[in-house]
């Protein structure tokens, strides 16, 4: 007779964003199948989890793998990135498929599917990133909602890399998409501002060295975008989402248009909870840290922090684009040469564990709200993932809750020679991570397999 499990989770506190149990956890094939107390073994493999928590594995909606950028490529591939996302504890990443200038939306999608397919290492899904509207582009988009890409980014920054959409075609992608249930992404900054501010500060580059890369972006730049992006979805009733919000005065705004039944989401990253702008300012390595928004202050920390904990923000993503030394090394002290991104989903899980729920800020139920279900359900991955029970994806981690370390980028999996947390004590390494039932990460070892993770379709229609 076959067995009635393959693998038991036994005797850890199982965590999800509504409770807390003590319970085993049976898993047969890719699927979670049973939750409850002393279930017997009966020849299935014991993961022993006496005295840790398993929560569902962490889901980070914002990376960029392998990207073309800045003139040159992200040095963390499909390969690398998501091997460093199980070690995370992130068993589930979502990438971008950028629309082809000549061949449309849906060979861009066709390209990144062949980039990736051979090399993730977890579960993987893809948003669109639209440049230019048109009739092609809005069939092309309901094409790819059907095959599983309800998400559609749009860049209000990027001239110069011909990655930017106008209002108008924002516009038209919000009243469009509604209709199907999709979202609208959208990276807010306002680059006609921000470029005043960049002209004013490359004349004092010998001042100001990579400072002048926060000083060219005050938070309004930012502010103003978010506020012109919830008007087109505010007149347009679609559905936004603000990636990588770094800013107090988002925060703001965001809860003012919630509470008005503006359908706007947003998500910030850890670095913008973590760090702090004095990170420019080190001579050496101030250029390391420019990402886009560019790291605030510690009343953006602060309110962000705030955010995440009543709701207005409803998760954390990592905007990961990670970039090495030597590709930094490019920026050749000019700030506005700097290829800008960060490492990040491998310390993701670990920093909001650490700085959230150990500085209780939250719960570590909220915690998994935060990086794990709000995600799925926001990104139409609900119906399998971002939660514990029977009929989910087996994705799911072991963390015990007295182990930690000091980040040292030479003992991550990231393709970096640097980190941003470097020597930072962090709490929340999975010494076990599960992706579709199989152990992927073991005594916080990567022990996965290349070209594992499997395309997830995704729903629209996601809401909290
Ligand atoms: O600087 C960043 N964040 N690089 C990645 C592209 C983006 O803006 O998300
Ligand atoms: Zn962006
Ligand atoms: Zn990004």
């Amino acid at each position: 007779m076959a067995k009635a499990f393959d693998k038991i989770i036994k005797g850890g506190q199982v965590v999800t964003a509504d409770k807390t149990q003590v319970a085993d956890i049976g898993i047969q094939g890719e699927k979670i199948v049973k939750i409850a107390k002393n279930i017997p073994v009966d020849g299935a493999e014991i993961i022993d989890a006496k005295g840790k928590f398993v929560l569902p594995g962490m889901i980070d909606v914002h990376v960029h793998l392998q990207l073309p950028f800045c003139g040159t490529v992200s040095s963390d591939d499909f390969d690398s990135g998501t091997r460093a996302a199980a070690r995370g504890g992130v068993t589930t990443v979502i990438d971008y498929a950028t629309q082809d200038k000549e061949k449309g939306m849906y060979a861009g999608f066709e390209r990144r599917m062949d980039e990736a397919r051979d090399k993730v290492c977890v579960d993987y899904g893809l948003h669109g990133i639209v440049i230019k509207w048109s009739d092609q582009a809005a069939s092309e988009v309901k094409k790819m909602i059907d095959e599983g890409v309800p998400t559609y980014k749009m860049f209000m920054i990027y001239e110069k890399e011909g990655w930017q959409s106008d209002d108008a075609a924002m516009y038209a992608a919000l009243e469009y998409t509604k209709d199907y249930g999709a979202k609208i992404l959208v990276h807010a900054e306002s680059e006609r501002v921000l470029n005043v501010f960049i002209e004013r500060y490359v004349k004092q580059l010998d001042k100001v060295g990579a400072y002048g890369h926060a000083l060219s972006r005050p938070n309004f730049v930012e502010a103003e975008a978010i506020q012109r992006a919830i008007t087109w979805t505010e007149a347009s009733k679609g559905t936004l989402y603000i990636v990588h919000m770094s800013t107090g005065e988002g925060a703001d705004i965001v809860k003012a248009a919630q509470e008005r039944g503006v359908h706007v989401y947003a998500e910030t990253c850890p670095q913008y909870l973590v760090l702090n702008d004095d990170v420019f300012k080190d001579k050496e390595k101030g250029h390391w840290y420019a990402t886009c928004p560019q790291i605030k202050k510690k009343k953006d920390n602060d309110r962000l922090w705030e955010g995440l904990k009543n709701g207005e923000v409803s998760t954390v993503a990592t905007d990961t684009c990670t970039f090495t030394t030597k590709q930094k090394a490019m920026w050749g002290g000019d700030f506005r040469r700097i290829p800008f991104g960060l490492p990040g989903v491998e310390t993701m899980w670990p920093s909001i564990y650490s700085f959230g729920v150990r500085k209780k800020r939250f719960s570590i139920n909220h915690a998994v709200r935060l990086c794990s279900t709000n995600p799925a359900k926001i990104m139409g991955l609900a119906h399998r993932k971002g939660d514990i029970k029977p009929g989910h994806d087996a994705d799911l981690i072991v963390i015990d809750p007295k182990f930690h370390k000091k980040i040292d980028y030479k003992e991550l999996d990231t393709n970096c020679d640097w980190s941003p947390f470097q020597g930072v004590d962090m709490y929340g390494f999975p010494d076990v991570t599960l992706c579709r039932g199989s152990v992927v990460v073991r005594d916080n070892k990567f022990v996965g397999r290349k070209g594992y993770g499997r395309f997830i379709p995704r729903k629209p229609g996601g809401k909290l």
